[in-house]
């Protein structure tokens, strides 16, 4: 098989293309031969160390493709079978081998490059307007990063659930994603607390913030009174050391630091969740926007281009 492996932390030269013997499924676990990889921020902050992992290690945490081998114990999977994964390591290869409880049976008629596409934003998607908070018809909701892989689809589950959208995005050609998707306002960075106070008057209920670093003063400053500062990544960097008496200030705040394993804790969980998440796709109600897709071997530009703000919506390795 062929995999990218890392055996230093660093920028994406470190990210190698190599023949690897082919791996087989111990007890629980089951071989996919993979048909696509998701590339997600996630894979760039294992590769940087800044998520430490034992090396080397083979990256990505999100994949899809046909079981080819089971391991001991493993009952309700069998050879054939389309799965999907969000949170598991090892996607950027021809051949993973993935924990079966962590393995999503694909519905019939989804393809493994749309699920590929889908599964680990949209589940994040899912749990933050589903269970971070609960968002409402009427709510004012805050996304950062609109026109990126999370943002395109926190933007049109907010919407499905009756909330007013702003969004902030870095281009005109972002905007115009973030607009199709569904929001109602999109902003540049720059004082854009300012002008979620314009919008709103009182400030937002939610905001989800993946950027980090250059948007979280802002993203405080545009809550309401009692709203949820869900920041769930650092696309910008991470945030500094914080004084809690800043969420009093602001007006009883709340702060979150999500992250998707704690929100599919359990099988039932996970497959209650995709499974709305997958219905959506496949009724069309959601749409995955694939803007670019890479064979593995150029795992370093796909990554490259990610880290320069020059994407939107998913990325895709094919092997
Ligand atoms: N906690 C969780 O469970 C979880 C799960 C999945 C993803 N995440 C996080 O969600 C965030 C988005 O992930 P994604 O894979 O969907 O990526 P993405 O949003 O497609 O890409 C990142 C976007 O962030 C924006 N950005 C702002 N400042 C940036 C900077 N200095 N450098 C790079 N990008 C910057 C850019 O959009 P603009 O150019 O429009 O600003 C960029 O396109 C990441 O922080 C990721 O770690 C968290």
């Amino acid at each position: 098989m062929r995999a990218i492996v890392v055996s230093t932390p660093g920028d994406s030269s470190v990210l190698e293309y190599v023949e690897r013997p082919d791996p087989a499924p111990g007890p629980g676990e089951v071989l996919v031969q993979v048909a696509a990889s998701g590339v997600n921020f996630i894979d760039v902050y294992h590769r940087q160390g800044r998520y430490p992992l034992p090396l080397p290690f083979v990256p990505g945490s999100e994949g899809a493709g046909t079981v080819i081998a089971t391991g001991e114990g493993v009952t309700d999977l069998v050879v054939g079978d389309a799965v999907g994964w969000a949170n598991a390591l090892g996607g950027y290869a021809t051949r993973a081998v993935i924990p079966a409880d962590l393995a999503v049976p694909l519905p019939r008629g989804l393809s493994p490059e749309l699920a590929a596409a889908v599964l680990l934003q949209g589940l994040t998607a899912h749990y933050l307007t589903h269970s971070v908070y609960a968002v409402r018809p009427g709510d004012d909701v805050l996304v950062h990063a609109a026109a990126g892989g999370v943002g395109l689809l926190l933007t049109q589950m907010a919407k499905l659930l009756g909330a007013r959208v702003i969004g902030t995005v870095s281009s005109e050609a972002k905007e115009k994603l973030a607009r199709e998707a569904g929001a109602d306002e999109v902003l540049r960075y720059e004082n854009f607390s300012e002008a979620v106070r314009e919008i709103t008057g009182a400030g937002v209920h939610v905001v989800y913030d993946g950027v980090g670093a250059s948007t979280f003063d802002g993203s405080l400053a545009s809550l309401r009174p009692r709203g949820m500062m869900a920041l769930y990544g650092a696309a910008s960097g991470p945030v500094p050391p914080f004084d809690p008496q800043r969420l009093n200030v602001g007006g009883s705040l709340f702060l979150t630091r999500p992250t998707l394993g704690h929100y599919v804790a359990t099988r039932e969980e996970l497959l209650g969740r995709a499974g709305e998440l997958l219905g959506w796709v496949a009724s069309g109600a959601l749409k995955v926007h694939i803007t670019g897709r890479y064979p593995l071997a150029e795992a370093r530009r796909a990554h490259d281009d990610l880290e320069a703000r020059r994407t939107t919506g998913k990325l895709l390795l094919i092997p």
